[in-house]
């Protein structure tokens, strides 16, 4: 095959789900956010760097056996934006979801100020950040007013 033409293909799934259009490069971020570390025993494809008609190059991820919740899908926008969810069952696509940014995130998210009360070990109260800005993103700290950006976002990652 020429080398131009050639593509990484990766078989279909039964059942489980596709993430689809992820921005390229961003797979390794989706699969933190999603706490998937490859213990969990599911079968799991990341394709790296893929031709895609709409973005150029594109990441796309397959997880068998497992159908993501709406929250889930909802804060893989914060670093993909552009990903399309795929609920596959019987090999058929079930359902095919556009994230959206929720308006506040609980969890995935940790504080960067070490004195914010969401930091504080066992008295520490679960993080929580509003959305201020979409483009750029901009999220603040409900508790301690602290503004983190896209970058600082990708750092401060639970996982
Ligand atoms: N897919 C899969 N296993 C299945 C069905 C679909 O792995 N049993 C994958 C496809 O390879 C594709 C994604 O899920 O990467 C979405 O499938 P489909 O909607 O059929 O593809 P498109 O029409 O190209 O999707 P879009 O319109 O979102 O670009
Ligand atoms: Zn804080």
């Amino acid at each position: 095959m020429n080398p131009q033409t050639a593509s990484l293909t990766v078989s279909k799934i039964r059942n489980g789900t596709v993430i689809d259009h992820i921005p390229a490069g961003k797979a390794l971020l989706v699969l933190r956010i999603l706490g998937i570390t490859g213990k969990e025993g599911f079968r799991t494809a990341v394709l790296m760097n893929v031709e895609s008609k709409k973005l150029g190059k594109k990441d796309i991820i397959k997880i068998e056996e497992r159908e993501l919740t709406s929250d889930e899908v909802n804060v893989i926008a914060l670093v993909a934006p552009s990903a399309t969810i795929n609920i596959i069952r019987e090999y058929n696509v079930y359902k095919k979801l556009r994230v959206q940014i929720p308006q506040i995130i609980r969890g995935f998210i940790k504080c960067p100020n070490p004195t914010c009360i969401t930091n504080r070990g066992r008295e520490a109260l679960k993080a929580r950040f509003k959305v201020i800005k979409r483009q750029p993103l901009l999220l603040q700290c409900v508790y301690c007013g602290t503004i983190i950006s896209q970058e600082d976002l990708e750092k401060q990652l639970v996982m």
